[in-house]
C-alpha cells in the first residue's frame, strides 16, 4: 500500500504534480484545498467559513480539515493507496493523519517535498491568478502572506517527517515532464 504526502510552498506545483503521480501509481487523489474550494463553490456554510480564511492567505483550523481527510478516509474504496495533496498544513495535522492511517491499517510511505525558491513562487502564483480565478492568487499581499504562513507553521512538518526516515526533497524547478520523473524515481525507490 503506498500513502504519499506531496508537500511544497504554495506554487510549488503539487497539484499539478499528484495529478500525474495518482494516474502513474493509481491514487486516490486527496486534496484539501479543492475540497474547500468546492464548499465555497456550493456556498454551505463551511465554504462561507473558507472563503473569508483562504482569500486571507490563512489556514483553516486543523478541526476542520481533519474532520474532512478523515469522512473522504472512510469511504468504501478499493484502492492501492492514497496522494494527499496540501495536507498536512500543520504539524498536529500531520499527527492526525498518522492517527487516521492508523485506524485503517495503513501508514504514510513518503512524504515528498517539491523545493522551489521564493521568487519563483511569486512569479508562478500571480501568473496562475491570471486564468486560475483563485482571488487567492491575484493579490501580492495574500501570496506574501500564504509563503509566510508556509515557513511558519507548515515547514516544520520536514522535520516531523524526516525523524521518522520519510522525507524525500525533490528539486520542484524544470518542465512538468522531467519534475514528474524524479518523483516516479524516488516513488520507485522506496
Ligand atoms: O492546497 P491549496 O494551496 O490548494 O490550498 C489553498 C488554500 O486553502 C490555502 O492557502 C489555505 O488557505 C487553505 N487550506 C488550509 N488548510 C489545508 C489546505 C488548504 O487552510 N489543509
Ligand atoms: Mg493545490
Amino acid at each position: 500500500m503506498l500513502n504519499l504526502v506531496l508537500f511544497g510552498p504554495p506554487g510549488a506545483g503539487k497539484g499539478t504534480q499528484a495529478l500525474l503521480l495518482a494516474q502513474t501509481f493509481n491514487l486516490v487523489h486527496l486534496s484539501t484545498g479543492d475540497l474547500l474550494r468546492q464548499e465555497i463553490a456550493a456556498k454551505t456554510d463551511l465554504g462561507r467559513i473558507a472563503d473569508e480564511i483562504i482569500s486571507k492567505g490563512e489556514l483553516v483550523p486543523d478541526s476542520i480539515v481533519i474532520s474532512m481527510i478523515e469522512s473522504k478516509l472512510k469511504e468504501p474504496k478499493t484502492t492501492v493507496g492514497f496522494i494527499f495533496d496540501g495536507f498536512p498544513r500543520t504539524v498536529p495535522q500531520a499527527e492526525a493523519l498518522d492517527e487516521l492511517l492508523a485506524r485503517h491499517q495503513r501508514k504514510v510511505s513518503a512524504m515528498l517535498c517539491l523545493d522551489v525558491v521564493k521568487e519563483e513562487l511569486i512569479g508562478r502564483l500571480l501568473k496562475r491568478g491570471l486564468t486560475s480565478g483563485r482571488c487567492d492568487d491575484m493579490n501580492a499581499e495574500t501570496i506574501e502572506n500564504r509563503i509566510n504562513v508556509y515557513n511558519e507553521k507548515t515547514a516544520p512538518i520536514i522535520n516531523y517527517y524526516e525523524k521518522q526516515g520519510k522525507y524525500y526533497p525533490i528539486y520542484g524547478i524544470g518542465t512538468v515532464e522531467e519534475i514528474a520523473e524524479n518523483l516516479k524515481q524516488t516513488v520507485e525507490n522506496i
